[in-house]
């Protein structure tokens, strides 16, 4: 007869999410506190866990914090807020990525999935093995979310989740439609403007 050993609980998360968000949430820019809370809840349910997070703004130590013992990795394109953010939770976290098509272009094709092109970054990280992402950049009025949500399917693990921010704007709807509805992504909790989808 084969014996079993009790695996030991979880440790308990240090912080409360109220606390790890209490200074952000809410400003130009964020995702609100029911925003973050929603996708922080299901980050918590498997941390210590594999977070990928497109763009870097003052959520950045937060993400890490929900994230306690995981590995958190941000992609952020602009090279102002790579140092920024950079001497708050170290350089060593953040990825240069270069975005090279407009929303515009990727319209111009009618929007065919086979058109987005990867992001290009040394070592891209887009290989099926990330637990969770969260997609809030590039930055609204510069490339469109095209790019970062095709990125975030290609790196995502089957069954993990991919967050979309600002899905209230035509833009991020079509690429809901065409990158991740349309790949069998499933839409499993909307939040305001965030929408929580699942992979296949
Ligand atoms: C919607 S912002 C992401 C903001 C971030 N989630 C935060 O908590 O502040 C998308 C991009 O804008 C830039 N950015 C970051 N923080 C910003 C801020 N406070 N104001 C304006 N742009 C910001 C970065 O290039 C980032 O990738």
């Amino acid at each position: 007869m084969g014996s079993w050993v009790a695996l030991p609980d979880k440790a308990p998360p240090t912080s409360s999410l109220e606390e790890i968000f209490a200074e952000i949430g809410g400003q130009p820019n964020s995702c609100t506190h029911e925003e973050y809370y929603a996708f922080a809840r299901r980050v918590r349910m498997l941390a210590p866990c594999a977070l990928l997070v497109f763009g870097v703004g003052r959520d950045s130590i937060a993400w890490r914090t929900v994230n306690e013992g995981g590995r958190t990795l941000f992609l952020e394109n602009n090279g102002k807020w790579i140092e920024k953010i950079g001497t708050e939770i170290g350089k060593e976290y953040i990825r240069a990525l270069a975005y090279q098509q407009v929303y515009e272009e990727w319209e111009a094709t009618g929007f065919s999935p086979e058109a987005v092109p990867l992001p290009e970054l040394e070592h891209a990280p887009f290989d099926h093995r990330w637990d969770c992402i969260f997609v809030d950049a590039p930055w609204g009025p510069t490339f469109g979310r095209h790019q970062s949500t095709h990125a975030a399917t290609a790196a995502v693990k089957p069954g993990g989740l991919i967050a979309l921010h600002d899905c209230e704007r035509e833009r991020e709807l079509t690429v809901c439609r065409v990158l991740l509805q349309a790949r069998g992504f499933e839409l499993i909790e909307e939040a305001e403007r965030l929408r929580i989808y699942r992979a296949p």
